[in-house]
């Protein structure tokens, strides 16, 4: 592609920014003395751990690692590979980047003039739907499918009004020979606006339609869509391809994405034009649509450049069905740990675009939180395709997905996915992996190669999560002492069958101390005997005070949900979070309790423990409240505590 970028012209860029601009542009920055701070945009966080010198020029986040100058910033953020983020800056200066090698130099220009091009052809149908005589047919055919100004303006919609010669005549108004006029005719055919007959006659492409132009990354206009206003045939009309637009490369809406200043966590893939306007339109401004065509490897790679998660949204049809079988197989081999794919299917009949309008932003992100992981998904799928209670179908369930799961890049994934596999046929992996002796490493190693993380692995990554909390939090929590009520330690019989080993540094005193270990006994209970949590009741107004307690509940929480959910399937649905290290280790302990025991009492047992510690803490500040400041300063809410909670911390003990 592109020649080189020259190191002098690299340097003298970046001796012209400051990466304080830049960072602001992009995250909100607070001044800290001789720096400023941030929350890090690279992982999650609640307290600023991420620092931006202006002095060195440089950035760093005290808790995920996260380094480097204005132009990494501008990569990991905007995700943008290294010239890509040099052009941009330089854009941002006007500054042109000037590349090395020869035939670029004749080539360059020759890019410029057809991206300029299509940006006029773009200006074009904006102002037409403004203008044109026909204008009222283009605005009342948006205005009925629901769609705002707001929403045409920010995706530069337009109109190509009807006949044959429209665009033509206003980009190449000149006398047929001339010769300008010609060149401008010819880059026209050359970006796909004009048509050329064999007889050398020309005509506009796009007619009497409403225009999407499509963006690359960097915000230029490099093709259309455009879609009839009727139910003409073809419903839209795409450019080819063209020097400057690759179908297979590119995504609807995804400069459009990055333009909002928004946190991109996760990003939705979907089939129209339509879909991604209407979903920003309703305020989810993280989706993107191929171009008529399925997606491919590369629109997946440059997602996952972006965020650690992707989710395919399909039509609930057959059709649908077909596509998410595809992009599942496409999105295999680029699932390195830290990734995560997910597959949302739609009722029958609906698209995002209606079902937005029907429901709200809302219940459609609720949609796409409940959607497939891609483990589910293969399983369940293929389990769709053979009679799996019959041995033979079992057989062919295992040949179906042996070699999806083959494809998978080494990883935890991977290695959970076999053992879901062996457990779900009951055929031993050493067999299975005997049976399958054609296991191969995807060839698309590229990404684990390189020694730097994505930005989405970072942020994925970000947040380890220590069995015992030793956290500062917990410290100032035990300030406030005991000597109120006091937990009767022994008052809980728990049973005493697993022995869990300790290796973070223990918190403060022995009551928290116990209780920490009580949380992790519990949840390894839970882990292993998921079935048990049936018989739970989880707590309600109940605060985890860390991240085990946490991941206790939300354990729970989704055993309830899923009733049939296995240890490994529990898992797997982790896979990509920062608890899997954890799961993993509890699963692989092995663990046997006394026939008749059944582990429900014990994990509800220690669950009222952790409840009793929240109230006894929510009492003790309180109280101290009440000790500093006069009752009266309490609010409403605190008072009614106040006088509740003696009660309820009474109920407790019995
Ligand atoms: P759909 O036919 O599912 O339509 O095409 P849609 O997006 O719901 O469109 P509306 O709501 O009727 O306007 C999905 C995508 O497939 C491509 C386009 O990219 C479209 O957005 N497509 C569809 C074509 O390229 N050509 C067609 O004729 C139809
Ligand atoms: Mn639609």
């Amino acid at each position: 592609m592109a020649g080189r970028i020259p190191q002098n012209f690299i340097d003298d860029l970046i001796s012209r920014l400051d990466i304080v601009d830049v960072v602001s542009a992009r995250t909100r920055l607070k001044k800290a003395g001789k720096n400023y701070s941030a929350c890090c945009p690279f992982h999650n966080e609640k307290t600023p751990s991420f620092t931006v010198s202006p002095d060195k020029q440089f950035y760093y986040c005290f808790g995920c690692g996260a380094t480097g100058s204005a132009v990494k910033f501008v990569m990991e953020f905007d995700g943008l590979e290294f010239p890509d983020a040099v052009e941009k800056l330089a854009g941002d200066l006007n500054i042109e980047v000037p590349r090395e090698g020869t035939h670029q130099q004749n080539r360059e220009p020759q890019y410029r003039e057809l991206h300029a091009l299509t940006q006029k052809a773009a200006d074009f149908f904006e102002q037409q739907l403004r203008t044109s005589q026909d204008k009222d047919k283009a605005i009342n055919y948006l205005k009925d499918r629901g769609l705002s100004g707001k929403a045409a303006k920010f995706f530069s919609i337009g109109y190509a009004p009807p006949g044959w010669d429209n665009l033509q005549n206003t980009l190449a108004p000149g006398e047929k020979n001339d010769s300008t006029n010609n060149k401008t005719i010819k880059q026209l055919i050359s970006c796909g606006m004009t048509i050329e007959k064999e007889d050398g006659r020309t005509y506009d492409r796009f007619r009497d339609r409403v225009m999407f132009p499509i963006r690359n990354v960097k915000g230029q206009v490099i093709a259309f869509g455009g879609r009839v206003l009727g139910d003409e045939k073809p419903k839209y009309l795409n450019s080819p391809e063209t020097p400057i637009f690759h179908k297979g490369q590119e995504l609807y809406g995804l400069y459009e994405a990055r333009k909002i200043r928004q946190k991109l966590t996760r990003m939705v893939i979907v089939e129209g034009y339509m879909d991604v306007v209407a979903l920003a339109e309703f305020g989810i401004h993280y989706a993107v649509a191929t171009l008529g065509t399925a997606t491919s490897e590369h629109h997946i790679r440059r997602l996952f450049k972006v965020v650690p998660e992707i989710i395919f949204c399909f039509d609930g049809d057959k059709a649908g069905r077909t596509a998410a079988q595809r992009a599942m197989e496409t999105v295999i081999p680029s699932l390195l740990d830290g990734l995560q794919a997910r597959f949302l299917f739609l009722p029958d009949g609906e698209d995002p675009d209606t079902i937005v309008r029907k429901e709200g932003k809302e219940a459609f992100e609720k949609r796409l939180d409940n959607s497939k992981h891609l483990p589910e998904f293969v399983f369940d799928s293929i389990k769709e395709q053979v009679d799996f209670d019959t041995l033979d179908g079992k057989a062919r369930f295992g040949q179906l997905a042996a070699p999806l799961i083959s494809r998978l890049p080494t990883g935890m994934l991977k290695e959970l996915m076999q053992q879901q596999l062996a457990q779900e046929t009951g055929i031993k992996q050493e067999v299975l992996a005997k049976l399958l002796p054609t296991e191969t490493e995807p060839k698309n190693q590229h990404k684990t190669s390189d020694s730097k993380p994505t930005q989405a692995q970072v942020a994925a990554k970000a947040a380890p999560v220590s069995p015992i909390s030793t956290s500062t939090e917990q410290n100032i929590h035990d300030d406030y002492g005991n000597h109120q009520y006091d937990a009767n330690d022994e008052e809980y019989d728990v049973g005493d069958f697993i022995d869990i080993e300790t290796t973070a540094a223990a918190p403060i005193t022995k009551d928290d101390r116990q209780l920490a270990l009580l949380t992790q006994k519990a949840l390894t209970l839970l882990v292993k005997f998921p079935e048990s949590a049936q018989r739970i009741t989880p707590l309600e107004d109940f605060e985890p005070e860390d991240e085990s307690e946490r991941l206790l509940c939300e354990v729970l929480k989704k055993l309830k949900q899923s009733p049939q959910s296995s240890s490994i399937g529990l898992l797997i649905q982790w896979t990509a979070t920062p608890f899997s290290e954890q799961l993993k280790e509890i699963a692989n302990q092995s663990l046997e309790i006394p026939e008749g025991v059944d582990p429900s009492n014990d994990i509800e047992g220690i669950l009222q423990r952790l409840h009793h510690r929240a109230l006894r803490r929510e009492w003790q500040l309180l109280q101290l409240k009440v000790s500093t400041e006069s009752v009266g300063k309490l609010t409403a809410e605190e008072k009614a505590r106040y006088l509740a909670l003696p009660k309820q911390l009474k109920k407790h003990k019995k």
